[in-house]
C-alpha cells in the first residue's frame, strides 16, 4: 500500500495554501473527527502523553485535550501554517492542565524515541502520505506498551463517482488511491498489535454542481497538484468542461452527489512485543 505518486512537498504546499481558508471546508473532516473520537467513549486509557498526527487546525486534537485535561499533547504536522493556525486556535490553558507542543515533521519519520505515547492518533491524514505502510509503522514504533493507536482515513469508495468519470476521460493519473477495510486490517495485523477493530461510514454530500465539488476538494488542500503525473490538472479548464458533461450523478435538488468512505481504526500494543527501533 504504497502511493509513489504523491509528491510530499507539494503535499505540504497545497495544505499550506488551504491553511487560512481550511476550516470554512473541513465541515466532513469535523464529522469524521467527531465520530473518531466517540471510538475513545468505549476505551479505557489514561494516557500520559499523546501524539496527534496531521493536527491541520487543530480541531481534533482539541477533541483530545477536552477529553484528555491532564495528558500532555503533542500536535504534529508537515505544513508550518497548518501548526500556526492550529497554535492560534487554542483555548487558554490553565495550570493545572498538562502541557502542548507543536512540532512540524513528516508522518513517516517521526522525531520521537520508540514507546513515547501511549495514545497515538491522525484524523484523515494517512491519504496524504507517500507510504501509509510506514506511517503505520511509526505509529507502532512510537507507541508505548498498553498504548493505542486510533485513526481514521479514506476509503476506497471515496469520491468514486469522480473515479470513474475520470476513468472515462482517460485522465485517472489525477486521483489519489484509497484503501479498502481489509487492506487496511492487513497492513495493521503485520505490526506488533492487538485487539484491532475498523469500522466504516459512507457519506454523500450534495453539491450544486461539479465545480462546486472540485472548489471544496481544492479547499480541503487536495490540489491535483500534490499527485505527480498529472495530465495537465484535474482542474484544467478542459477537462473541468469534460467533467461537467460526464459527471451524471445528480440528486433531485438540480445539484451533483459525491461519496466519501471514512475508515476508522484502532489497536492496541501487543503485549509482550519486543520495542521496534526506526530503520
Ligand atoms: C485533512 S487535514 C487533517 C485535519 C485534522 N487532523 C483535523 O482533524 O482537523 C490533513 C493534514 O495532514 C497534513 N499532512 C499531510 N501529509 C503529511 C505528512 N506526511 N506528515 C504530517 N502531516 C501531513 C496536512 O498538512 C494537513 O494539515
Amino acid at each position: 500500500m504504497s502511493a509513489d505518486y504523491i509528491n510530499s512537498p507539494q503535499v505540504r504546499k497545497s495544505f499550506t495554501r488551504a491553511s487560512s481558508h481550511y476550516d470554512d471546508h473541513a465541515v466532513l473532516q469535523r464529522e469524521i473527527g467527531d465520530r473518531l473520537d466517540a471510538h475513545l467513549n468505549f476505551v479505557k486509557l489514561q494516557p500520559k502523553r499523546i501524539l496527534d498526527i496531521g493536527c491541520g487546525t487543530g480541531y481534533f486534537s482539541r477533541l483530545l485535550q477536552q477529553r484528555y485535561k491532564k495528558s500532555e499533547l503533542y500536535m504534529l504536522d508537515v505544513s508550518g501554517s497548518m501548526l500556526q493556525q492550529a497554535t492560534q486556535q487554542q483555548p487558554r490553558r490553565f495550570p493545572w492542565q498538562a502541557k502542548h507542543h507543536y512540532m512540524q515533521a513528516d508522518a513517516q519519520a517521526l522525531p520521537f524515541a520508540t514507546g513515547s505515547f501511549d495514545l497515538v492518533t491522525s484524523n484523515l491524514t494517512m491519504q496524504w502520505v507517500t507510504n501509509p505502510q510506514k506511517m503505520m509503522q511509526e505509529m507502532r514504533r512510537v507507541l508505548a506498551p498498553k498504548g493505542m493507536i486510533l485513526f481514521s482515513t479514506f476509503g476506497r469508495r471515496t469520491l468514486i463517482e469522480l473515479r470513474q468519470c475520470l476513468a472515462t476521460l482517460k485522465a485517472s493519473g489525477n486521483m489519489l488511491a484509497f484503501p479498502d477495510v481489509t487492506s487496511l486490517g492487513n497492513s495493521l495485523q503485520s505490526l506488533a498489535l492487538e485487539d484491532l477493530v475498523s469500522d466504516s461510514d459512507l457519506f454523500t454530500l450534495e453539491y450544486p454542481d461539479v465545480m462546486a465539488l472540485v472548489r471544496e476538494l481544492k479547499g480541503m488542500g487536495a490540489s491535483s497538484s500534490a499527485i505527480q503525473h498529472r495530465q495537465k490538472g484535474l482542474y484544467g479548464r478542459r477537462l473541468l468542461r469534460q467533467l461537467a458533461d460526464e459527471y451524471t450523478y445528480g440528486n433531485d435538488k438540480g445539484g451533483v452527489n459525491a461519496s466519501f468512505e471514512a475508515l476508522y481504526a484502532q489497536a492496541w500494543y501487543k503485549k509482550d512485543s519486543i520495542p521496534i527501533y526506526a530503520e
